[in-house]
């Protein structure tokens, strides 16, 4: 089994134990991944999230995944895009070792993510690609669970990207090895 993959999908038939939820810091629900989530789940996962009191950028925290097929959902808040020069490729680090620390932390084997930020906030994806994929290729090369971590792309078109930002991280980690 590869400990890492990326697939095309809708997240919310994933049947990963949990799921990642690209979030704002309300928790309190929107559009795109967040909402197809919350209509998914049904609304005993919006009354979940009313007692978290919100969630700080870069922060993750967990939820039941109520009607949703996955047993948790880990919400994050990514960083809105502002250019580059306001700390998002930190913060968008953060918001993958946080949601990884926290399934470990939960004893979750399983964890597919969608592409934080890369939809309403406008964080350029071959970019976020790549700080995606050496956030959580660092953490798998250094901790047992989860064991399995997919990205579940809603297009071919941001799978491929995903694809491309793996292969330079492979051929660069190789490199490193020569
Ligand atoms: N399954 C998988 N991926 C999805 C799905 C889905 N059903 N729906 C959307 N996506 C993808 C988008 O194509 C994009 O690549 O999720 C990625 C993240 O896009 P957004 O959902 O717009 O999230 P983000 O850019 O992080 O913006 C978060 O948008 O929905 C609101 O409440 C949310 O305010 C927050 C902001």
């Amino acid at each position: 089994m590869k400990r890492f993959d990326i697939v095309v999908g809708d997240i919310t038939r994933s049947d990963a134990e949990a799921i990642v939820n690209a979030a704002n810091t309300t928790l309190l629900g929107g559009s795109g991944v967040d909402g197809a989530i919350h209509r998914a789940a049904g609304p005993l996962l919006l009354e979940e999230c009313r007692t978290l009191g919100g969630c700080e950028t870069g922060k993750a925290k967990l939820t039941k995944g109520y009607d949703l097929p996955a047993k948790y959902v880990i919400h994050t808040p990514g960083p809105i895009w502002q250019g580059g020069g306001e700390g998002e490729p930190a913060l968008l680090a953060s918001c993958y070792r946080s949601c990884l620390s926290l399934a470990a932390a939960n004893g979750i084997a399983s964890v597919d993510f969608s592409s934080i930020s890369t939809g309403v906030y406008g964080y350029p994806l071959p970019q976020a690609a790549t700080v995606a994929l050496r956030a959580i290729m660092s953490w798998l090369s250094e901790h047992e669970l989860p064991r399995q971590v997919r990205m579940v792309c809603h297009s071919e078109a941001t799978a491929a990207v995903y694809r491309q930002a793996w292969n330079l991280w492979y051929a660069e980690e190789k490199d490193d090895r020569l």
